[in-house]
């Protein structure tokens, strides 16, 4: 992913400071703990590329809520990631269109051929599952990094994964 950096302590302090004060700008004090959770993970994954298992601790604590509260926000989204991911984000639709035209049997292919599992990175690839890219009609749908792509089948899967561990971001 280009324009990452690196994790660090006091940029994740002030992405959360500076979320934390806009929320409480927007809401004043109530519930500033749970309107902000969102912005700061959106905040910490656009900077480090994913949310970081440190930040945590970091954010449980200015929000004044448990670390189980925190993880339990981050695994419910499926768009936030636990790992720094790979130069490519293969977002591969699961919703209904796209499993009634086959994105089962894709996501089984990717995992059978390439050990490609949703939220792991394998090379230079990371899949992760959405739910809906809009594109419903011309499934079944994937984003890859800007590009949406429609009508994949196993080949075009297999040339996919092909292009992009090769490919520089
Ligand atoms: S269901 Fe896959 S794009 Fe809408």
């Amino acid at each position: 992913m280009s324009g990452v950096v690196p994790w660090s302590t006091s940029a994740a302090l002030e992405i959360i400071s500076a979320e934390l004060a806009s929320a409480r700008a927007f809401y004043g004090d109530d519930g500033v703990g749970a309107t902000a959770m969102l912005p700061i993970l959106h905040g910490l994954q656009r900077t480090f590329g994913y949310v970081p298992s440190d930040a945590v601790p970091l954010m449980a604590a200015s929000l004044n809520v448990s670390k189980a509260d925190v993880r339990g926000v981050i695994s419910f989204y499926h768009d936030f990631l636990h790992e720094a991911p790979g130069r490519h984000v293969v977002k591969l639709c699961r919703a209904e269109a796209c499993q009634a035209n086959g994105s089962e049997r894709i996501a089984a292919h990717l995992a059978a051929h390439h050990a490609l599992h949703p939220g792991t990175t394998t090379g230079h690839v990371t899949l992760q599952n959405v739910y809906c890219l809009g594109n419903c009609a011309l499934g079944p749908a994937a984003l890859v990094d800007d590009d949406l792509l429609a009508g994949l089948d196993e080949r075009a899967a297999d040339l996919l994964v092909a292009r992009l561990q090769q490919a520089p971001k």
